[in-house]
């Protein structure tokens, strides 16, 4: 798909292309009320929601936290395994998870907690993934594969049961919680959301609070690992990429010692950022945008959209394109550096588009500005603390597997060798 065709449609009509279809099957099924952001159609209800996430605020301490943890399980592995070679991807997932239920609930929870609701999570995703025809043949499905419809409703249970605790202490320490501001969350904000419905007005109930929860946590962690993970795959094929993000690194640290690379140095590295889009190019998480419709027919660009057609929009495929883009399939973040095709890009699509790793208009993502800052940090920290080396015979291949997000086909394997400051 050319950029101007989605630019005409996502952002020159972009409240006609905000709405989306009716959610099929599976979505259906576990959704209570479907009231979740991304299925939520366009118009007051989806914007209440969409607020929420204003008040989510990365607090330098919560980063610094995750960082943490992530560097000391990277160390562990890499300690524990002969010749430092570590597999990183389900780190890079359980630190991202760490962080990203912090700013769901506001609180660290229980390690048995935090982990039974990540094991719940990834195994409803595993489902809803392989029960995805159930939106095209629901009956069958459901005589065929019974099994694993109930053992989803049975995962989905168990995320209320461990979900519903949580709200509700968190409900009842509201007041407190907001009068010292000690961590803003999104569940403190859907602790406040009132629905207007056609005879009164409402609080979420719990079940659709699970929902909303729910969402936040897949929706950010699985995006956020996969982009982490393809970066750092192509840092380890591509050593003097990682040697120019190092040099970067170093020039704006100067002489501060630090072996944490802080907020305020990570916006002055424009090589860094140029790292990340490049990433996000050449292996957008979402090879399309969430389906779209529209409620009456509209005109995009010659082309005619039927009145609640479904409009998919090819991500991968436009960041990929060689008229835009020059040798295309390279990780060459210096296209985004001065005088590179991708330089200045809008990543809001407002000014054009060029790519769309986050959407574009109404629907672009709300996590959009957290996820660049937590994989700057990440990226910038994990290059300053390690070199990434690739291991010989067990070669990085980019091979991409599809899924909910799209990730590596055969395992990353790679050798971290500490840095000394
Ligand atoms: C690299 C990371 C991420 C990528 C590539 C990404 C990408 C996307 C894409 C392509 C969409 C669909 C837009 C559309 O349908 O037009 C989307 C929607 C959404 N994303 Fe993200 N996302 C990322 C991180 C996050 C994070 C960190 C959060 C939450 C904190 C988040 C929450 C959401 C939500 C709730 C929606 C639904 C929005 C709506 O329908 O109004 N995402 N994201």
């Amino acid at each position: 798909m050319e950029g101007h065709v989605a630019q005409a449609a996502l952002v020159h009509q972009s409240s006609a292309f905000a709405r989306r279809p009716p959610p099929l099957g599976t979505s259906r099924a576990l959704g209570s009320n479907v009231h979740t952001v991304n299925m939520t159609d366009y118009g007051p209800h989806w914007r209440l929601l969409r607020r929420a996430f204003a008040s989510v605020a990365l607090l330098p301490g919560a980063r610094q936290w995750a960082l943490e943890a992530l560097v000391d399980d990277l160390t562990s592995a890499s300690v524990a395994a002969r010749e430092n070679e570590v597999s990183p991807s389900e780190i890079f997932a359980r630190a991202l998870f760490r962080l990203f239920s912090l700013l769901c609930f506001g609180e660290e929870l229980e390690e048995s907690t935090l982990w039974a609701v990540r094991e719940a999570q990834v195994g409803i995703i595993s489902l809803a993934v392989k029960l995805s025809v159930f939106n095209l043949l629901p009956k069958i499905v459901l005589v065929v594969f019974w099994r694993r419809w109930v053992q989803l409703v049975r995962l989905r249970r168990r995320l209320d049961d461990l979900l519903i605790p949580i709200i509700r202490a968190r409900s009842r320490n509201q007041l407190a919680v907001l009068r010292c501001r000690s961590m803003p969350s999104y569940l403190d904000a859907l602790l406040v959301v009132e629905l207007e419905e056609e005879v009164r007005r409402r609080r979420l109930i719990e079940e659709e609070i699970v929902n909303l929860c729910s969402e936040f946590l897949n929706a950010s962690t699985e995006t956020t690992s996969a982009a982490l993970q393809w970066i750092m795959a192509n840092l380890v094929k591509q050593p003097h990429v990682q040697d120019k993000l190092v040099a970067e690194i170093a020039s704006v640290m100067g002489a501060n010692k630090s072996m944490i690379v802080g907020e305020e140095e990570v916006k002055e590295m424009e090589y860094l950022k140029a790292v990340v889009l490049e990433g996000l190019r050449r292996h957008p998480p979402a090879h399309l945008l969430l389906p779209h419709t529209v409620a009456e027919e509209r005109e995009v660009s010659g082309y005619v959209i039927p009145e609640g057609a479904v409009v998919n929009f090819a991500v991968a495929e436009m960041g990929k394109d060689e008229a835009v883009w020059k040798e295309a399939m390279e990780f060459r973040p210096e296209r985004f550096m001065e005088g590179g095709e991708g330089e200045g890009l809008d990543l809001t699509g407002v000014r054009g588009i060029k790519m769309m790793p986050f959407g574009a208009g109404k629907r672009l993502c709300p996590g959009m500005g957290m996820a660049m800052l937590v994989l700057q940090y990440v990226v910038a920290n994990l290059v300053w603390r390690f070199r990434w080396v690739e291991v010989a015979g067990k070669e990085v291949e980019l091979a991409e597997e599809p899924g909910l997000t799209v990730g590596m086909k055969h395992p990353f394997l790679a050798r971290l060798v500490p840095r000394t400051l």
